[in-house]
């Protein structure tokens, strides 16, 4: 194999460069070219490239977003759009790809390997944690600890003001990282998009716990499907008059930031074994992370199931409720 195309796509996430990095490392010093392709699988249907040297990974290591840039490409998802990254491909001599990204980056892909029969593997990218077959996506970590540093903030404001705030962290359609960072931000109460949310019982539940205490912290996934932080807010205020509300929505600072110490290693290894892998002859496959382990399994996978967190942990922090 002589030439290795790579891909950052889909929402960037704290990772993605050290991932890049030992891609292009690895590449050559097994005598491959990397080909790096700029904004996803935009710049491979208008052709726009990099072959890949030692000093273009130099220092990127612990950067956030990534150097290759990213997009979300809807002329993808069509064929004539897909003819047209295949044509580039097979002109500069494309001999297999490997997309760093998400559940959307791992479904072109997939399409893409089939109709173009050239090997693919899919290495998971997202702050979201959202993909099956594997324990972490690269930039989970980092954002959960982003997610989890401003909480510690805005808990101090609340107490300071005997306040209830109500914060909005991202996840899209799953709550990974709503679920994950009340834990570890000690949050009263969590409302995540695979539970249901009662309005009423959240404000019931909240009045409870707040008794004799100075303030109470609400994470809301903002793909809950009683809203987002604001509305529940406004839900919730007729059945909490004595109360003062707040919400907070943390945004984009969630994708942005130095990778934590985890991410990097995860990118780092799951970069290096995925050109191993093609080296052997995988295609169409994603890696994955389980326990210590990468593991490598069938892209078809990852892209049909829903992942889903481990709801137990609701069960859990419902048992750590501080009652009045
Ligand atoms: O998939 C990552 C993510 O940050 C989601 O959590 C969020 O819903 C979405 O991307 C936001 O996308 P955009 O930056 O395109 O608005």
């Amino acid at each position: 194999m002589k030439r290795i195309a790579l891909i950052t796509s889909g929402g960037d996430a704290p990772g993605m460069n050290a991932c890049v990095r030992s891609i292009t490392k690895y590449c050559l010093n097994k005598g491959i070219v990397p080909v790096g392709y700029f904004d996803g699988y935009q710049g491979m249907m208008e052709n726009r490239f990099q072959e890949l040297g030692f000093t273009d990974v130099d220092n990127i290591i612990h950067r956030g977003g990534t150097v290759l840039g990213t997009a979300r490409c809807e002329e993808f998802r069509t064929v004539d759009g897909r003819k047209r990254a295949i044509i580039n491909l097979k002109e500069n001599k494309i001999e297999a790809l490997i997309c760093i990204g998400g559940d959307g980056t791992f479904l072109g892909a997939n399409i893409l390997s089939k109709e173009m029969n050239i090997p693919v593997i899919g290495i998971p990218g997202t702050i979201d944690n959202d993909i099956s077959g594997t324990d972490h996506t690269i930039g989970y970590d980092t954002a959960l600890n982003t997610v989890i540093d401003a909480v510690d903030k805005i808990r101090d404001t609340a107490g300071s003001h005997h306040r209830v705030f109500f914060v909005e962290v991202m996840g899209r359609n799953a709550g990974f990282i709503a679920l994950n960072s009340a834990i570890a931000s000690g949050a009263e109460s969590v409302l995540i998009p695979e539970e249901h949310t009662d309005i009423l019982a959240v404000a019931n539940d909240l009045k409870e716990q707040n008794k004799g205490r100075r303030s109470s912290i609400v994470i809301v996934a903002e793909g809950d499907d009683g809203g987002g932080a604001r509305e529940i807010m406004n839900k919730v205020s007729p059945h909490m008059k004595e109360y003062t509300l707040r919400y907070s929505i943390l945004g984009h600072i969630q994708r942005g930031g130095s990778p934590s110490a985890f991410d990097r290693m995860l990118a780092t290894r799951m970069g290096a074994f995925s050109v191993e892998q093609l080296l052997e002859g995988k295609s169409n496959c994603m890696i994955g992370a389980r326990g210590d382990d990468l593991v490598i399994l069938p892209i078809d996978a990852a892209v049909k199931i829903q992942a889903v967190p481990d709801l137990s942990k609701l069960k859990m922090l419902h048992n750590l409720r501080t009652m009045g």
